[in-house]
């Protein structure tokens, strides 16, 4: 018998390819509840717009997927906020929703439900998970010490904790680490601690604490983080966790606090972190009892539905661990995948209020088109967990050449003709059939692009479909045929090739920019999804073209960030309570500026050894947030190892090569992380606004500074 392959074994497996093609997934989606106090950001906009793409996405393929959030309205911050400012806690978080809602929708972001977790829902599921988890034997009670603000009459959460550093002495750190020398610590530990609250000093008191049983949930863990739930980067880290050893989680909170009573435990709430993941089930529920679709078919452990959250890389401990643990202990299925992306920096370097980066979402939308943010994140978006920089310049120049300059460019230069000379109306004939099957054939790699969250890649190949339109229009010459009588047919038919590849190409952008996608839609008289770029308009009416982007204007930028400082200033209320609280109960608030030390003698300053220093190479620091490690070239082919607690203030790449002052003659210091062989000088109250040295040009490494 020769090795023929038979027509039904052919036929079945196309029609198996065929049949996956066609049936409908079913997909619940979320980003990360932005908490509710405070204003949404850039930062936060690069989840909310990269989950929106990918659910847009799915539900262009004609997917059954759905997209839920909520404000995550609990907590210790929440319940300060307030009171500092005079109101309920109810009062705060349903003015923040309304906000929160209204910045969402200026940048597209379609949400099928915008929920809160303090709602009869997520009370419902927080207690029905919790008396799962207490019935199955996974919660167990111990009595902690912890600080307690004797004024305020309330434990104090690390962060409202600040004191002199155990380990450096350090002056006015925070409760859990130092800037200085990197350390972390217990709050307990602190020197002459103070809360942040009351400017108190906290005495220690017991107190019976309900802790979750995270590590009998140990090989469950390791298992699903081994079946590809994870990014590499992420399934890494767990391992690191794993070897560390998995810790029993606190999660109960004495009051006062703002959360939900724990089920028979009078005055013990739980902890925020509790009950926000569990406001992913509470939002969706509220959606689905609006809608009539089935709660439990995406819910049940048997589910063939499936589940993704998209999260930052700063809670992926949250996301990877305790979440799968509690749904998985109280019998609900778990996510397929968790997603993690890394933050956002502007110009370089993280946010920071002073320099005007710190851009509130509200604010963008003051000055600029949203659809802008959207292109220009979804143009750097991979699938990693890297940071990804905002850098204005490059924005505007991207928006511009690639969006006005290249897609809208298309259309704008054909569209006018067919207005005009041909009746409104494409020809019934594709003038360049090759280079439309060429359009058409791109989409199922952007498709593919598009699902495994490769934005960018998907981008790029857009635009080199849109340099080729461009290039056959250029070559064409739709406006120097249509001034000769003879050749009006194939002006006709270059113009409305022109249209039909825009519109292939805006099929594949409608995820990124649905505004304009809709305004083309409207020009085009046709709708775009996933299953209508194959065939083009031929004899179809059109309706008369509108610019569908300006082009970004550097001004309005400058005016942004003028306006992020100006409404950063004085409206102090929107920083986290404690970083206010600090500033406001410290000396250096009553008099704008620190007091000038003890005169020195001449001789005492030449102890110093000050030297300028080229920063040749700096690195983040695994397990240290705020530290970045340097080495500094100090001339004399020497260079030395620095620990700089300055990585809330700078990205790492951003120092690289930039000349720097550092105190050469500093005794060295070991620290966790290594040797620390000097000190770089900055200025600054510290957190963003940390500001390093720099010499004039003409200094190099090595020179003295006297
Ligand atoms: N409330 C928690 C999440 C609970 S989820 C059950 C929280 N809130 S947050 O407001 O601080 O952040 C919301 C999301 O925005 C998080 O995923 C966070 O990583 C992300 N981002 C906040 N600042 C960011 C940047 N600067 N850059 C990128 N993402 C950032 O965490
Ligand atoms: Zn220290």
């Amino acid at each position: 018998m020769t090795a023929s392959v038979s027509f039904s074994e052919i036929f079945s497996v196309i029609y198996a390819k065929e049949h996956r093609l066609m049936s409908t997934r079913k997909i619940l989606v979320t980003s990360a509840l932005p908490y509710a106090n405070g204003p949404i950001h850039l930062g936060h906009l690069l989840e909310y717009i990269q989950t929106d793409i990918w659910a847009r996405f799915q539900k262009a393929r004609g997917h059954q997927c759905y997209y839920v959030c909520a404000d995550d309205a609990h907590g210790t911050p929440i319940m300060l906020k307030a009171q500092e400012q005079g109101i309920t806690p109810e009062q705060m978080i349903a003015k923040t929703n309304v906000e929160h809602q209204a910045d969402f929708a200026g940048f597209a972001i379609g949400f099928d439900n915008y929920y809160s977790t303090h709602s009869e829902e997520n009370r419902q599921f927080a207690s029905q998970i919790y008396n799962k988890l207490n019935d199955g034997g996974y919660i167990k009670r111990k009595t902690i010490s912890q600080l307690f603000d004797p004024e305020k009459q309330m434990f104090l959460p690390d962060r409202f904790v600040k004191g002199d550093c155990p380990k450096c002495g350090a002056l006015d750190q925070n409760g859990d680490s130092c800037d200085v020398c990197g350390a972390t610590y217990s709050p307990t530990e602190v020197k002459n601690a103070r809360s942040v609250v009351s400017g108190a000093t906290p005495v220690l008191k017991d107190s019976e604490h309900y802790f979750f049983d995270l590590p009998a949930f140990g090989q469950m863990l390791q298992d699903w983080t081994r079946s590809g739930s994870l990014q590499d980067e992420m399934a890494n880290k767990l391992q690191e966790w794993f070897k560390d050893g998995l810790q029993m989680w606190d999660i109960s909170r004495d009051a006062p606090y703002f959360g939900f009573e724990i089920p028979g435990a009078p005055g013990k709430f739980f902890y925020v972190w509790l009950d926000a993941p569990i406001g992913y089930l509470a939002s969706f529920k509220n959606f689905c009892d609006k809608t009539g679709i089935n709660f439990d078919e995406f819910w049940r452990l048997d589910s063939d539905a499936e589940v993704y959250h998209f999260i930052g890389k700063d809670i992926i401990y949250f996301h990877s661990l305790f979440w799968p643990a509690m749904l998985h202990g109280a019998g609900f299925r778990k996510p397929n995948a968790i997603y993690a992306h890394g933050f956002v920096t502007v110009n370089g370097a993280k946010m920071s209020k002073s320099r005007g980066t710190f851009i509130k979402a509200r604010t963008y939308l003051d000055h600029l088109n949203p659809e802008y943010l959207r292109y220009y994140f979804a143009s750097k978006l991979t699938s990693g967990i890297t940071d990804l920089d905002l850098n204005l310049d490059d924005f505007s120049q991207k928006v511009n050449a690639d969006l006005v300059g290249k897609v809208v460019n298309i259309a704008s230069r054909c569209a006018s003709f067919i207005t005009k000379r041909f009746d409104g109306k494409l020809s019934a004939a594709v003038a360049e059939p090759a280079l439309l099957a060429e359009f058409v054939a791109m989409g199922d790699s952007i498709a593919d692009s598009f699902e495994k969250r490769e934005f960018a890649r998907a981008i790029r190949d857009i635009m080199a479909l849109a340099d080729k339109a461009n290039q056959y229009i250029d070559a064409k010459a739709p406006w120097v045929l249509v001034k000769d009588e003879s050749k009006q047919q194939e002006a006709h038919d270059v113009c409305s090739m022109g249209i039909n590849l825009f519109r292939v190409l805006m099929h594949y952008l409608k995820p990124v920019l649905p505004l304009m996608a809709s305004e083309t839609e409207a020009f085009l008289n046709s709708t775009l999804c996933w299953n209508t770029y194959q065939q083009p308009l031929l004899n179809h009416a059109v309706n008369p073209f509108k610019a569908l982007m300006q082009r970004v204007d550097p001004l309005k930028v400058q005016a942004m960030l003028e306006a992020s400082k100006d409404n950063l200033q004085p409206q102090t209320s929107t920083k986290p309570v404690a970083e206010q609280a600090a500033k406001t109960d410290t000396k250096a608030a009553a008099s704008a500026r620190e007091p000038i030390s003890e005169t020195i003698s001449i001789d005492d300053f030449a102890k110093i050894d000050l030297r300028v220093a080229k920063i040749i190479k700096a690195d983040a620091v695994e397990g240290a947030d705020k530290l970045v490690q340097l080495q500094l070239d100090i001339g004399g082919g020497e260079v030395r190892q620095v620990f700089a607690g300055i990585k809330a203030a700078y990205a790492p790449e951003q120092l690289e090569g930039r000349l720097t002052v550092m105190v050469a003659n500093l005794a060295p210091r070991k620290m966790r992380f290594g040797l620390s062989e000097g000190m770089v000088l900055a200025a600054g109250p510290g957190g963003s606004d940390i500001f390093i040295l720099s010499p004039d040009d003409g200094a190099t490494p090595g020179m003295r500074v006297k």
